[in-house]
C-alpha cells in the first residue's frame, strides 16, 4: 500500500463508499450527545437493560434509545448483549455521571449548539481562517461564555471533564522542584493544579483564571490542600502571578500567534529566576499521521482564533517571547505534550 491509502479500495465505488460512510460519521458524534443528555449510562450501571426498560427510567423514545445504542454500539460504547437489550462497556461507562473519570460533561460541551453550530458554519471560516463563532454568536467565544452563567457552567465543566482524562498523567509526568510556586495560567477549575500539588507535597500553588471561573473551582472542596494554594482572578493578555512553575494547559491552542507570543512574555516576566514555563498542548506530527489534534485544529478554527501546532511553530513562538525550549515529554497515551521552556 503506498502512502495515499490508495491500495485500500479495489474499486472506484469502494473508494467513493469510503467517503460516504466518513460523512456520516458526524451522527456518531450526535448519538454519542443523545446518550449523555439521557443519562442512559447511569440507568445501566446496575445491569443490562431493555431500549422499553430505559424508556421507562427517562422518559425518552423506546424506539430512538434502541437506535441511538445500536449504532454506538458499534465502536464498543455499549453493547447489544442480546437483541433489544443493552450493556455497558468500560467507554460507555466513562459515561456515568458518577465514574471516577466521567466524560459526560465533556461530550455535552463539545456537541452544544455553540460549537456545533460554529462547526457547521466551516465553509466560512475556510474562506478566511476566521472563527465562525463570532459571525454566528455576534461575539468571541469566551466573551459569550462570560456573559452566560448557564453556557460558561457548560463550557468549564466539560473543559474540566475532558482535562480530568489527562491531568493525572500529565501530573505525573512533570517535573516540579520542592518547595515551588506552581502557577495554573488559565488553570480553569483547577483540576490540574490539584493533581500536581497533591503529586508534590512540598509546593504550593496558584490558581489563576477569569474572576467568574474561579467561583467552580475544585481546590477549595480539597480539605487536605487548604493552606497549599490561592485563587488569583485577573487577565493573563495583561500580567500573570509571578511563580517558580507556571503551567499553560491548552492555553496556546486558542489564540492567534501574537496573543500566544503575548501570553508567554507575560509569563516570562512572571517566572522567579531559575524557574520554567511548562506549557501543555499537543504537537501536530507531519504528514498523514493521524492525531486528535489535527481535529481539534478545525474546532479551533471555526470557535476561536486559535490553532494547534507543530515543533517548528512552538518553537517560533517560544523565540519571539524571548524563551528557550529545553525539551518535548509526551505524556504516556495521551494526546498532549509537556513544553518545558525557559527564559532566553
Ligand atoms: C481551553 S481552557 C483550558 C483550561 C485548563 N488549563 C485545562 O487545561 O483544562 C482555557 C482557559 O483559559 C481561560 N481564559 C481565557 N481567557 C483568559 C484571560 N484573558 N485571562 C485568564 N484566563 C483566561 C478560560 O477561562 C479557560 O479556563
Amino acid at each position: 500500500m503506498d502512502d495515499t491509502g490508495a491500495g485500500r479500495f479495489s474499486t472506484e465505488n469502494e473508494a467513493a463508499a469510503f467517503i460516504l460512510d466518513e460523512i456520516v460519521g458526524y451522527m456518531y458524534a450526535a448519538a454519542l450527545r443523545a446518550a449523555a443528555a439521557t443519562n442512559l449510562a447511569d440507568h445501566l450501571r446496575d445491569g443490562p437493560r431493555t431500549a422499553d426498560e430505559l424508556a421507562e427510567l427517562t422518559g425518552y423514545a423506546a424506539s430512538a434509545i434502541h437506535r441511538v445504542l445500536r449504532l454506538l454500539a458499534t465502536k464498543g460504547v455499549f453493547s447489544e448483549q442480546e437483541p433489544g437489550r443493552f450493556r455497558l462497556t468500560p467507554p460507555a461507562a466513562a459515561l456515568c455521571t458518577t465514574a471516577p473519570i466521567s466524560v459526560r460533561a465533556a461530550v455535552l460541551m463539545m456537541t452544544e449548539p455553540a460549537m456545533w453550530r460554529s462547526a457547521g458554519e466551516i465553509v466560512e471560516s475556510t474562506r478566511d481562517a476566521t472563527p465562525s463563532f463570532d459571525r454566528v454568536f455576534g461575539m468571541p467565544m469566551f466573551e459569550y461564555y462570560a456573559r452566560d452563567p448557564q453556557a460558561v457552567a457548560g463550557f468549564h465543566d466539560g473543559m474540566a471533564a475532558w482535562s480530568d482524562v489527562e491531568n493525572g498523567p500529565v501530573a505525573a509526568a512533570c517535573d516540579i522542584p520542592p518547595g515551588a510556586t506552581v502557577v495554573d495560567v488559565g488553570g480553569g477549575q483547577g483540576g490540574l493544579l490539584l493533581e500536581v500539588l497533591r503529586a508534590n507535597p512540598a509546593t504550593r500553588g496558584v490558581l489563576f483564571d477569569q474572576a467568574h471561573v474561579l467561583g467552580g473551582n475544585r481546590l477549595t472542596a480539597a480539605a487536605d490542600l487548604a493552606d497549599r494554594w490561592q485563587p488569583v482572578a485577573g487577565d493573563f493578555l495583561d500580567a500573570v502571578p509571578p511563580g517558580d512553575v507556571l503551567l499553560v494547559k491548552r492555553i496556546m491552542h486558542d489564540w492567534d500567534d501574537p496573543t500566544c507570543v503575548r501570553i508567554l512574555r507575560n509569563c516570562r516576566a512572571a517566572v522567579r529566576d531559575g524557574g520554567r514555563i511548562l506549557v501543555f498542548d499537543a504537537v501536530l506530527p507531519a504528514g498523514d499521521v493521524p492525531h486528535q489534534a489535527k481535529a481539534l485544529d478545525l474546532l479551533m478554527m471555526t470557535v476561536l482564533p486559535g490553532h494547534e501546532r507543530t515543533e517548528a511553530q512552538f518553537r517560533r513562538l517560544f523565540a519571539a517571547a524571548e524563551l528557550s525550549l529545553v525539551s518535548i515529554t509526551d505524556v504516556h497515551a495521551m494526546p498532549v505534550s509537556i513544553l518545558h521552556a525557559v527564559p532566553a
